[in-house]
């Protein structure tokens, strides 16, 4: 009897860290914008990829697909945005060519979050699309629950036809957006979030 009830009390406090824990990420995420190595472990990054496997996916369609640039790949990244720049405007200046050629060494690791929708009778693109998007918000947490710099950035890069087709993109697929990943470098910001009755409002018909 004194066992249980001492196994029911460690599981409660353990339940109640964890949700401590979830609320933390929840309520203090913030991104950062710069990022530098070292890249995170991979058991780290298996719970961030893990992460994003569980975001709501109406019909379990898992509608999504990832890349993941590192290293030199980054270089060729940054390769693939200047063509696609001077593709859009060939009279690009020199300073912005070599800007947007080093975008993607802004963190030592990029990951593309792609939607990858299928055809269904009850789940619309957009919702797929929406799940998509809810992917990369989970690793954004999981990056935060982890101590892992994260910021979701897309730019134009991301619309380009050129990019798309350089990175292996179907006409079906979007790029939902650029996940850099790294250790936070510089100011963690200060939240100032309004209050939330400016956005939540009883509604009455
Ligand atoms: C779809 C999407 C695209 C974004 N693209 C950019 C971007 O290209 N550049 C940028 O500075 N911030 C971008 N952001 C915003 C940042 O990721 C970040 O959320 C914002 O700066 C607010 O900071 P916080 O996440 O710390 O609250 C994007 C956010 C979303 C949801």
């Amino acid at each position: 009897m004194l066992d249980s009830l001492a196994t029911w009390r460690d599981h409660t406090h353990k339940s109640l860290r964890q949700s401590m824990k979830a609320l933390d990420a929840l309520l203090n995420r913030s991104s950062s914008p710069k990022l530098s190595d070292p890249l995170p472990n991979e058991k780290i990054l298996e719970n961030i990829y893990r992460s994003a496997l569980r975001a709501a996916d109406h019909g379990v369609l898992r509608p999504w697909r990832f890349l993941l640039i590192k290293g030199a790949a980054r270089d060729r990244l940054g390769e693939l945005f200047l063509a696609a720049a001077i593709c859009q405007d060939p009279q690009l200046p020199p300073e912005k060519q070599a800007s947007l050629k080093q975008k993607p060494l802004r963190a030592p690791l990029i990951l593309v979050i792609i939607s990858n929708p299928v055809e269904d009778p009850k789940v619309p693109i957009f919702e797929q699309e929406l799940s998509a998007a809810a992917a990369t918000q989970n690793m954004l947490l999981a990056a935060y629950a982890q101590g892992v710099g994260a910021m979701w950035r897309t730019g134009s890069m991301a619309y380009d036809k050129t990019v798309m087709v350089g990175l292996g993109l179907t006409a079906a697929e979007k790029i939902i957006g650029f996940l850099y990943l790294g250790t936070t470098s510089g100011a963690t910001k200060n939240l100032n979030d309004p209050p939330v009755s400016q956005f939540f409002k009883e509604w009455n018909a």
